[in-house]
């Protein structure tokens, strides 16, 4: 672990090359991407896309830590972020600061995340008083989608910049080291970036961010469900994985599969699969 990208070298990365982020969630995909990332996410995320909960509410400490453990089994590089779920911080800082607590030690990761700006300020206080790093989230906040009554841009009004810059100031003064800003109009996403010292991560925010990041099952065609506007599908996985399945249910129902190459015979080859 001792060569891993820690907060701080994030945070000092401010206003530089930008921070390439994506969300992992197991061992093989923290494999394929610790080699050319800065930093993984595990986002609560994990709740929707692996296990098909209609929200990122499905979320429980128990699975963020399972997920926090596979990637970082997974990584040696990267910093890894894992995110606080929703029910386990916003009651009370020390309700905040126990949670924090066990994801780290149970996981060994760099820093935890959580949403919210003025409101959680306390949290994200106490959680880097004792310790522990934290990235923030503002903007568009998946976890409060329900009283939000959907998956609403932000920066859209007057009020709301304003609302959204306060957020920004909150989070960089309670000792965030980064900050998510997601869903929120592109030149608002710029201009916080350039209020704040700490780094933004951006998503479906802007290119000014001093980082990027998204959903890895979003950016590798692996999403059944609708994909959001600001996602890039940069490869289609599900058509390979459907492929796949189609020849192999071909090849078994044929007879083709397993072929010479795949059975043991008794007089030659190995003693091991
Ligand atoms: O849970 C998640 O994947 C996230 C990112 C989209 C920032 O919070
Ligand atoms: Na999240």
């Amino acid at each position: 672990t001792g060569n891993r990208i820690g907060a701080e070298d994030i945070r000092r990365r401010k206003g530089g090359v930008p921070i390439v982020c994506l969300t992992a969630y197991t061992y093989p995909v923290a494999r394929m991407l610790d080699a050319h990332v800065d930093l993984l996410l595990v986002g609560d995320s994990v709740a929707m896309v692996l296990h098909g909960h209609p929200t990122t509410l499905g979320a429980s400490l128990e699975m963020m830590i399972a997920h926090g453990q596979a990637v970082m089994r997974g990584s040696t590089k990267a910093c890894v972020v894992v995110d606080m779920p929703a029910g386990s911080y916003e009651s009370s800082a020390a309700e905040a600061v126990a949670s924090a607590r066990r994801i780290v030690e149970e996981t060994g990761c760099q820093a935890v995340k959580l949403e919210g700006g003025v409101d959680m300020a306390e949290q994200i206080a106490a959680i880097v008083a004792g310790g522990i790093p934290v990235m923030g989230h503002i903007g568009l906040q998946p976890q409060s989608v329900e009283k939000d009554g959907g998956y609403k841009i932000k920066g859209r009004t007057e009020e709301n910049i304003a609302a959204l810059f306060r957020d920004a100031e909150a989070v960089e003064k309670a000792g965030a080291f980064s900050v998510v800003i997601e869903g929120t109009v592109e030149a608002v996403a710029s201009d916080i970036t350039r209020h704040i010292a700490i780094p933004t991560i951006g998503i479906g925010a802007s290119g000014d961010c001093d980082g990027q990041i998204l959903v890895i099952d979003d950016m590798i065609g692996m999403t059944v469900d609708r994909v959001p506007k600001f996602v890039k599908e940069y490869a289609n996985l599900r058509d390979t994985i459907s492929d796949a399945a189609a020849r192999y249910a071909a090849e078994v129902r044929g007879r083709a599969f397993p072929g010479p190459d795949h059975v043991f015979s008794a007089t030659s080859g190995k003693d091991k699969v």
